[in-house]
Parts: structure tokens; sequence; C-alpha cells
């Protein structure tokens, strides 16, 4: 099951303003809408006609198919296909009730496995690494945000390994061995390969990680949506679009939060891009 998108038309807007350095009340100026309704529906409590939508889409620089199509909950990335190379285990963890992805990924050729990320839930990721008996030798951090990086202490003690962490990123708490990384950097796990691409703007040093035709890509982008720009959001958008929306279309996206999606799938629907890239 895909499950829900991260973010809903609210969110979207938001970010679209905070792009723009926009108040609810320049929105409003600049579209037409009334303040108060831009309002509610930030807040979740309306849902706008489809000539309101395409009118904020407009202003906004948004894609307004793809607007109306994720404020009528009418879009859903397909399934994505896993890859011969490696094994991946997807865990779904909650921090309250708050849904955060991490990863286990093991080389077949190898045996040799890794976490991208730890949910913040150490307990879980421990317990599924032994049912699935994998024993990872890395640790990787998309960022260093506490639903990624929280509870790394405990990973590091369960496992004994190393963490990855890009160079520009604040210091997770709790790491043993830090290894920093950069743009073009490669770690290798066993037989694989696993290439660093730089992707700030989310955090200072946000990083997504490539193995074969597959990222993981952090909080940078989601399904329908992009990361919230706590850094910058002319460089997040930038790194978006000309490191990961460049790559092929069939190029696997798996994010922190909402489900996996392609390249492909958010050029034709993701309201941020399409028409962009
Ligand atoms: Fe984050």
């Amino acid at each position: 099951m895909a499950g829900p998108l991260e973010d809903e038309l609210g969110d979207i807007l938001e970010k679209a303003r905070d792009g723009k350095s926009w108040s609810q009340e320049d929105l409003s100026q600049a579209s037409g809408v009334a303040e108060k309704d831009i309002q509610a529906m930030e807040n979740y409590e309306l849902v706008p006609d489809e000539t309101t939508v395409l009118k904020l889409a407009e202003v906004l620089d948004l894609d307004g198919p793809s607007l109306m199509a994720i404020s009528r909950d009418a879009y859903c990335p397909q399934a994505v296909a896993g890859d011969p190379d490696f094994e991946l285990v997807t865990l779904e963890v909650l921090l309250g009730s708050y849904p955060v992805k991490c990863y286990l990924l093991r080389c077949k050729q190898s045996g040799e496995s890794c976490a991208i990320d730890t949910g913040a839930n150490p307990k879980a990721l421990i317990q599924k690494a032994k049912e699935t008996g994998m024993t990872p030798s890395k640790i990787l951090l998309t960022h260093t945000h506490y639903d990624h990086a929280g509870g790394l202490d405990a990973l590091v003690k369960e496992w004994k390994c190393p963490t990855w962490v890009d160079k520009n990123e604040p210091r997770p708490k709790g790491y043993g061995k830090l290894n920093l990384i950069g743009e073009g950097d490669v770690i290798e796990l066993g037989a694989l390969r696993i290439h660093c691409i730089s992707t700030p703007g989310h955090t200072p040093g946000g990083v997504s990680y490539k193995v074969n035709q597959t990222v993981f890509s952090g909080d940078i982008i989601f399904a329908g949506s992009m990361g919230r720009a706590n850094s910058t959001w002319s460089g997040l958008f930038a790194g978006i679009t000309q490191k990961i929306l460049t790559l092929p279309d069939a190029t696997i996206l798996h994010p922190g939060h909402g489900p996996s999606t392609t390249v492909g799938e958010e050029k034709q629907n993701n309201p941020f891009f399409c028409g962009k890239v």
C-alpha cells in the first residue's frame, strides 16, 4: 500500500508561499482569494472550488492540474519496483503520531547491510534487523533532524558501526565514529556503490543516497510536494530540479515521509515541479 501523501493542499500552499516570502495576506492580495479562506485551507478546514485552486496555483507558480488533483486526494504514485542487487526493508515508524520512514538495505552479493536514517526508533530498527538476519555495518543519515537521527546512540551501541553524514550538517547526537561526506563521494556496501548527492535546503547538509536507480532522498522531496525549506528554499528547489529530477524517469525515490515514487511520476504530478524540469 502506498499510504497517504505527506502533504495536503494546505501544506503545499504554505511551502509555496515560503518560496516567495509571502504572508497569507500577500497571497490574498496576489490571488484575490480572501485571507480567511487561505488560512482555513492551510488549517485543513476548507477544500476550495476548482477556480480558486487554479487561481492560487497560478500566482504561486504551481502546476494547476497537479494541485487540483492533490486537493481532491486524486494523486497516488504507483507502487515502485525493487532492485535485483539489494534487498530493501522499509520501516514506517511513529514518532508520537507522526509517521517517519527509515530503511535497511542489504547487498545480495556480499550480505553486507546498512541502515538509512533511524526513524527515531532504534528498538523497531534493531528488531527488524534481527528478524531479517541483518547486522548493519553502516548507518547513513540523510540529515540529522530528530525524526531521522534520534536514537542513533542505541544503534551504534547495538551494531558497533560508524555513521555517515554530510560535512555541512549539524552533528547528530550519539554517534560513535563519524564519517563526513560531500557531493560525489561514494560509499561501498559490499558490491554496491552508494553515491552521495548533496541536496541542502531542508537542512544545511542534506544528502541523498543513490544506489543503482534508487535514491533515498530524506526530506527534500515527497510524492506530490517538497520538503520544508528550513535552510534555503531556492537551494532546496535547485537541488531537486538540477540533481534529482534530472535522473532518468524510472529512478525510484524513497523519501523520509509518505509513499515512494519515481522521478517520472513527480515530473508529471508534483505541483512544484511539473513542467519545470
Ligand atoms: Fe527533516
